[in-house]
């Protein structure tokens, strides 16, 4: 039996003052690289630094309200949900933050390769 505590679970990845507003900086975690962005009302999303189109690199994308824009072929995915636009369809996946004394935190458990 494996007991996991939760409150635990958070992992300080990065101070919210090194993220440039309006754009996103690239961690490389065991489930791949995920984009952290942080948008014009300074809230901070994160997702996998794929776009669900065809893997173009969503950090190096425009950000525009709570969205970025593909820099590939311009699908705009949003970011609260990792999901595209319509009419494009697709989602790429989110991961859960939290700041904590101004760091962005991240679960441990979604951190972890399930390979
Ligand atoms: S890879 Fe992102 S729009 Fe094509």
């Amino acid at each position: 039996m494996s007991s996991s505590s939760t409150l635990n679970d958070w992992m300080a990845i990065v101070a919210v003052e090194d993220l440039p507003k309006l754009g996103a900086r690239v961690f490389q975690t065991p489930v791949g690289p995920i984009a952290i962005f942080r948008v014009e009302s300074d809230q901070i999303f994160a997702v996998l630094d794929s776009c669900p189109h065809k893997g173009g690199p969503l950090s190096q994308g425009i950000v525009h309200g709570k969205s970025v824009t593909c820099p590939l072929h311009a699908w705009n995915i949003q970011l609260e949900d990792g999901c595209a636009q319509a009419p494009d369809e697709g989602c790429v996946k989110t991961f859960t933050t939290d700041i904590q004394e101004g760091m962005v935190c991240f679960k441990r458990s979604e951190l972890q390769s399930h390979a």
